[in-house]
């Protein structure tokens, strides 16, 4: 005879899986609520630079040359580089193979997501609720509300240094919503 399971011993099993999932929920979620303090913690604001300006730095932290990135980023490229206050930041390489002197946060206005550069449609494309900004990061279609926010992107000894944004946005002819 196989064993059988007596009928009134499943619903206490049921019962110790919820309450293993209410536990897990309990600690998951304070962890979570935590970890938000230490990644401000890391990214120290206004770090570097006068004039609230930062070095743009690349995926490994070190600082952005203007002379060694556009040996390997040709015209038309949009890279991400560290910004203002830690924000992904693209700098623009324009068609005469110069630096814009704009940089365009990647962060999402409808939810906040990393928004990617779509080469081949020309557009950022944001793959989290299909949000799309044209190639100087003006919305063209919602669900975001605003276009993506510009910091000026300045040489400053060879280096390009990011500013923070206060004029008027080119791209709309509206003041910055992020300034
Ligand atoms: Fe980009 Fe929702 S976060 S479309």
């Amino acid at each position: 005879q196989a064993a059988s399971i007596p009928a009134d011993r499943v619903p206490d099993m049921e019962k110790r899986k919820l309450m293993n999932l209410l536990l897990l929920g309990a600690i998951g979620l304070p962890t979570a609520g935590m970890l938000l303090p230490y990644t401000y913690f890391f990214v120290p604001p206004g770090s570097g630079g006068g004039s609230g300006g930062i070095v743009a730095k690349d995926a490994l932290g070190n600082d952005i040359v203007a002379t060694e990135w556009l040996k390997t980023h040709g015209p038309g490229d949009r890279t991400l580089s560290q910004g203002l206050k830690g924000d992904p930041t693209y700098l623009v390489v324009e068609n005469d193979r110069t630096l814009a002197t704009y940089g365009i946060n990647a962060v999402c206005t409808h939810l906040g997501c990393v928004v990617p550069w779509n080469k081949a449609e020309n557009k950022f494309m944001c793959p989290c609720h299909g949000s799309q900004y044209n190639n100087q990061g003006k919305v063209v279609r919602g669900p975001a509300p605003l276009s993506l926010a510009l910091a000026h992107a300045d040489i400053d000894d060879g280096k390009v240094v990011f500013v923070p944004w206060v004029e008027t946005d080119f791209r709309t002819g509206e003041a910055p919503w992020w300034a």
